[in-house]
């Protein structure tokens, strides 16, 4: 097991600007979606890559000895190239569907950062990463009994061999021990295992890699959303009333240059009426990083025949637009998912002077209500275990007048208007937290694979036995949403 220390941050920048990632959420996503050719693929350049290299110095340094050398290398190449072609995929076609171009385009990246930094290198980002998500499984668990441990089950399913070298090298590092009981052996963390996870979240976070899977995840569960829009319907009765407040506190005159950053799938400038008040001369762009949500928008582009629109892939912190391109630069509900500061900057650069920038928003205070705190009460409790508080970046709402001020806004102009969020159904109500929320999935992130199904499960579970037993009118949570519109200088 490598020391966290040598490891260094700009490795793992290196590793994220050649574009790959190691993330268990995607690992276990994309065994599911991985073409055959592509997985043959990926199988036989991760053994060429071990087979040339395994003998390198900075490996036999850091295993020592042992004899699993070459198996190690084949795994950690197979790890990163499969988690990598399913962000490729993501990206791409924003559908975890990898087929044989997308395995291709993670052969590329691998062997980029393989060129540049060498396959030892590899090896080491990959063991420290999975290492850490192995010590936090056991933190997580206490102990695990030693079959489960090298099968991977509860934390690396997707595993294509047992961890026998991962068990062996955490032992050899002292971070983990087995203890004997019975007829069974159990896998425990030590204190220098919790020592070498605190440093290796510490090191990947200030490499930025912790934010950048974070960044993925989200995208990848917001491509895998068949339908925003129907959930959202289910859960926001006033959602179609305020849709059309935001429209009307745009002020939007007719041909107007018109940029929706976040768009998702284009609700506020379709339904929401955003483009018919730009009209057939304005022109109008949707902005998102998930091809899966932009695939749906130009859908409904095609089907309404809107032809002065474009859905272009691309994030709020990097807006891909010339200067002073637009007249109006909206994002609604969207920048708790961005660098919120960055993205605000960004927005008044495209926006030409006299112009404005609109940010909402939406669903404001739910997890302070005592009916959500009391149904995802597991999941708030793992949030204050590790220091995620549910309403940390949605503070940007909270202070949305001094945020647009700030950024060199002026006339800046806030309204909080209260609205409803409706908890009948249990399974969209659990999706709409899960995968549509900033904040579930980065609590979830923390958590191994089986422990994070099995508290959705429990979230599902509860959630049935509160609709079904609760007041109606305890059915009804207030929320707020925020409104905050400023004109470029
Ligand atoms: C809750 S949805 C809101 C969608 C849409 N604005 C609406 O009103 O229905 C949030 C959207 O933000 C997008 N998003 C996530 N990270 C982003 C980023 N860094 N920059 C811009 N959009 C982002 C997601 O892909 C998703 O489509």
């Amino acid at each position: 097991m490598p020391p966290p220390g040598p490891l260094l941050p700009s490795t793992l920048r290196s590793f994220l600007r050649c574009g790959l990632m190691l993330d268990a959420w995607m690992a276990g996503l994309a065994e599911e979606s991985i073409s055959f050719a592509s997985q043959t693929l990926l199988a036989e350049v991760a053994s060429s890559l071990a087979d040339a290299h395994w003998r390198e110095p900075l490996i036999t340094g850091m295993l020592g000895p042992l004899p699993g050398a070459r198996s190690v290398g084949r795994r950690a190449a197979l790890e990163v190239l499969t988690c990598s072609a399913a962000a490729v995929a993501h990206e791409r076609l924003g559908r975890i569907a990898v087929d044989t171009e997308a395995a291709a385009e993670a052969v590329r990246r691998l062997s980029d950062f393989v060129d540049q930094q060498g396959f030892g290198t590899l090896v080491r980002v990959v063991l420290a990463i999975t290492s850490a998500g192995s010590q936090a499984a056991l933190a997580h668990y206490g102990e695990i009994l030693e079959e489960d441990f090298l099968s991977g089950c509860l934390h690396r399913p997707w595993s294509i061999s047992p961890l026998d070298d991962d068990l062996w090298l955490g032992i050899a590092a002292g971070h983990y021990r087995l203890q004997v009981r019975g007829a069974h052996r159990y896998v425990r963390g030590t204190a220098e295992g919790r020592r070498a996870l605190l440093e290796t979240r510490s090191l990947l976070a200030a490499a930025g890699y912790l934010a950048a899977r974070l960044d993925l995840t989200w995208v990848s569960h917001f491509n895998v959303r068949a339908d925003l829009d129907g959930d959202v319907s289910r859960v926001a009765p006033d959602g179609p009333a305020q849709r059309a407040d935001i429209t009307r506190f745009c002020r939007v005159a007719p041909g107007a240059a018109v940029l929706d950053v976040g768009c998702g799938q284009g609700t506020q400038l379709f339904e929401g009426g955003l483009g018919e008040a730009a009209g057939p001369t304005g022109r109008l762009v949707g902005l998102d990083p998930a091809e899966g949500m932009l695939a749906r928008a130009r859908r409904k582009a095609l089907l309404r025949g809107t032809g002065n629109v474009e859905f272009v892939c691309g994030r709020a912190e990097a807006l891909p637009f010339a200067d002073r391109r637009f007249d109006l630069a909206l994002a609604v509900g969207a920048l708790q998912f961005a660098r919120s500061g960055q993205a605000v900057a960004e927005m008044i650069r495209v926006v030409r002077p006299g112009g404005a920038v609109v940010v909402i928003g939406v669903g404001q205070g739910a997890f302070a209500a005592p009916a959500v705190q009391e149904w995802f009460r597991p999941l708030l409790e793992l949030a204050r275990r590790h220091g995620i508080d549910p309403a940390g970046r949605s503070q940007v709402y909270e202070h949305l007048g001094t945020v647009l001020g700030m950024a060199g806004l002026t006339d800046v102009q806030t309204v909080s208007a209260p609205a409803r969020l409706l908890l009948t159904d249990p399974e969209v109500v659990v999706r709409m937290v899960v995968q549509g929320s900033d904040f579930g999935l980065e609590v979830l992130e923390r958590v191994p694979w089986a422990a994070r199904q099995e508290l959705i499960a429990e979230l599902l579970v509860r959630g049935r036995l509160f609709c079904a037993t609760a007041r109606a009118d305890q059915h009804t949570v207030a929320v707020r949403t925020q409104f905050g519109r400023g004109a470029v200088p």
